[in-house]
């Protein structure tokens, strides 16, 4: 029998991480569709050998930490997840932001490599400015409109040319704080929302990501894959969809504009980033709708706040 994939995960207690970690250890994280599996094969009980690390175990900016750490766990591949994704904090924070997008996946790249690793990294549809006007392929030519996004189109350019670069939007998990926990607060207090309509998009749950990875980390394809749930929706969109899922009725949510945002945000974000999946998609099975991602999220959501 071959012996487990050594996978080292860095970032681990973030939204993605601690998704994929359960599911490496063939565990179902809360708002998984079971059923889905994009090459068809379930993770088995002793496929991998899981190294999570948190940040305070593996500082990805410390290259003397990563380089002990990579030396030692002695990975197959590297989920590298740890990044600073505040997106509007990082308009004024940009050294911190760059350290950790992007000279630290230099580090990690490099490390990885040092060891005969596979690196996995995940970037965003903030790499585009949205003026396309449809949806981005992965050739696409980037022009990020704020830091974050710029942080991380730098970290894509260092990483080597077989690492394997995925670029997701819109990240929602169970187990963190992101703005479907706020949609669903609000839904259960009785409140009503306002969300941006001319904000349009790809969502991905994390749970969804986390088995994309578990693919891709079998395979080993290299190059830049765009992961998502399926089909391209606006802020309001989900707001409106998550509000019908909860009971609520058509006037739980307001569509407004981006201008209308009181305070504005700092950064600026594109009108139009959602991303194209044909290239995942002709390779493995594509990712559940959205519609279906977000009602699994608020039903496991709602199981936690139960439980
Ligand atoms: N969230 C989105 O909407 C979105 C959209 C597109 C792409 N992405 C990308 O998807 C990936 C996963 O995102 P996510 O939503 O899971 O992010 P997340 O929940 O913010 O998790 C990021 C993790 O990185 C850790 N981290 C930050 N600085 C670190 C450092 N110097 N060393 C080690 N760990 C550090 C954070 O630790 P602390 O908790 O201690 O800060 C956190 O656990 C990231 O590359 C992100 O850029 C996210």
């Amino acid at each position: 029998m071959s012996r487990p994939a050594r996978i080292l995960v860095t970032g681990a207690s973030g939204q993605v991480g601690v998704d994929l970690v359960d599911t490496l250890r063939a565990l179902t994280p809360p708002g998984a569709d079971a059923l889905f599996q994009p090459d068809t094969t379930p993770v088995g009980d002793d496929e991998f050998a899981v190294f999570a690390l948190t940040r305070d175990e593996l500082d990805v900016t410390n290259r003397e930490v990563v380089r002990r750490g990579v030396a030692t766990t002695r990975p197959d591949v590297i989920v590298h997840l740890a990044a600073y994704t505040h997106v509007d904090q990082a308009e004024s924070d940009r050294e911190t932001c760059f350290a950790v997008n992007a000279q630290a996946t230099e580090t990690m790249s490099l490390a990885a490599h040092d060891v005969g690793a596979h690196l996995i990294t995940i970037s965003t549809d903030y790499v585009f400015d949205g003026t396309k006007g449809s949806c981005y392929v992965e050739d696409d030519e980037t022009n990020p409109l704020n830091v974050y996004g710029a942080s991380k189109r730098a970290g894509e350019l260092l990483c080597a040319s077989d690492d394997t670069i995925v670029r997701a939007s819109w990240v929602m998990g169970v187990r963190a704080k992101n703005v479907l926990h706020v949609i669903a607060d609000r839904a259960a207090s009785g409140e009503t929302v306002r969300f941006v309509n001319d904000q349009v998009g790809t969502v991905t749950l994390a749970s969804d990501m986390a088995r994309a990875l578990v693919t891709l980390a079998r395979e080993r394809p290299g190059g830049y894959w765009h992961v998502a749930n399926t089909g391209t929706t606006s802020w309001f969109e989900v707001a409106r969809y998550a509000g019908e899922v909860l009971g609520r009725g058509d006037d739980f949510a307001t569509p407004i504009l981006t201008s209308e945002l009181v305070p504005a945000p700092a950064a600026t974000r594109p009108a139009r980033s959602d991303l194209d999946t044909s290239k995942w998609n002709r390779s493995w099975a594509p990712l559940p709708s959205w519609q279906d991602g977000v009602a699994r999220l608020l039903r496991d959501r709602d199981q936690r706040v139960r439980g």
